[in-house]
């Protein structure tokens, strides 16, 4: 079956699915994007996804190009048109194709805006999830406002290779005071030995994931204990527990940081337990 994308208003097969040279998400990175995950053919946490998109947008000061419920209905037929039961869907808009000139095109040119969704092997998921994965430490080196959602990924894709490079699965984020910001693509946390769930409070040096805040609603009903502050490496290599948090695999269990064993080396009951309740506490439309 051939994959469809939705492209400024078509749905169009792959190999004609394209943005114009001249667009500005590809000659600067101006533009925000979202992922989701898609269970069971439903988008999880769209509302919340869509909200911060429209954040992502203001913050770039760019309008959202139509309403929450148009985007629900575009990322909904793409998942459908490619047959998703369990995977992503990608949402990118960009400042619009425009001739090259850092200062905003004036008078103002249409938003492109571009969706694709794709599978996700669930059964290697869960794989990854029951064994746990391995991290490494890089620093910090990106701009001062990873709170926004932009397509300028960078820093991110060279860290990831890094860590792949190092026999690593993911890398952690460090800034210039030693303390976790996040990983390549995911929100950082720990168990202390005392039992305390920590991970960075969300300022302008993380994206606020989506999953982390549905995590902090399941931690709170669990009635267990949460600190929203940095965290140091020392800290991360004495903990009793790791994990990181995203759409695409929403709490994954980190058992190894720069080749210290995290806990007894094996994916921790908090996590894990996080993990099972994830999805009774999301929202499914
Ligand atoms: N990434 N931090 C960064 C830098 C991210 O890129 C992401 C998400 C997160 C977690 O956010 P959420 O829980 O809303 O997915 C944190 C997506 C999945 C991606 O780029 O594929």
């Amino acid at each position: 079956m051939s994959r469809i994308a939705y492209v400024n208003g078509r749905y169009l097969p792959f190999r004609d699915a394209k943005v114009h040279v001249e667009d500005r998400g590809y000659q600067f990175a101006d533009g925000a994007y979202e992922v989701c995950e898609v269970r069971g053919g439903r988008l999880i946490d769209e509302r919340r996804h869509v909200a911060r998109l429209a954040r992502s947008l203001g913050e770039l000061r760019m309008r959202m190009p139509m309403s929450p419920a148009a985007l629900g209905v575009i990322l909904r037929e793409v998942v459908a048109r490619n047959r998703i039961g369990y995977g992503i869907v990608y949402l990118q808009i960009s400042r619009g194709v425009a001739r090259r000139d850092l200062a905003f095109p004036s008078p103002e040119v249409a938003p492109t805006i571009v969706a694709t969704a794709r599978p996700l092997n669930m059964a290697r998921n869960e794989a990854f999830a029951q064994k746990g994965i391995a991290v490494v430490s890089v620093p910090d080196n990106r701009w001062g406002r990873v709170d926004i959602k932009t397509v300028g990924l960078l820093p991110n894709v060279l860290a990831r290779q890094a860590a792949i490079d190092r026999g690593a699965r993911d890398a952690w984020f460090v800034d210039k005071d030693g303390k976790v910001t996040e990983a390549a693509s995911a929100n950082a946390w720990i168990v202390t030995p005392a039992g305390a769930l920590v991970t960075r409070h969300a300022d302008h040096a993380i994206l606020r994931g989506i999953t982390r805040t549905v995590t902090l609603d399941v931690i709170k009903a669990q009635g267990l204990t949460v600190e929203e502050r940095g965290f140091s490496l020392k800290e991360a290599y004495a903990a009793r527990e790791a994990f990181e948090t995203s759409a695409s695999q929403i709490v994954m269990p980190v058992v190894s940081i720069d080749g210290h064993r995290i806990g007894d080396g094996k994916p921790g009951p908090i996590a894990v337990a996080l993990r099972r309740a994830f999805h009774r506490f999301a929202e499914a439309s």
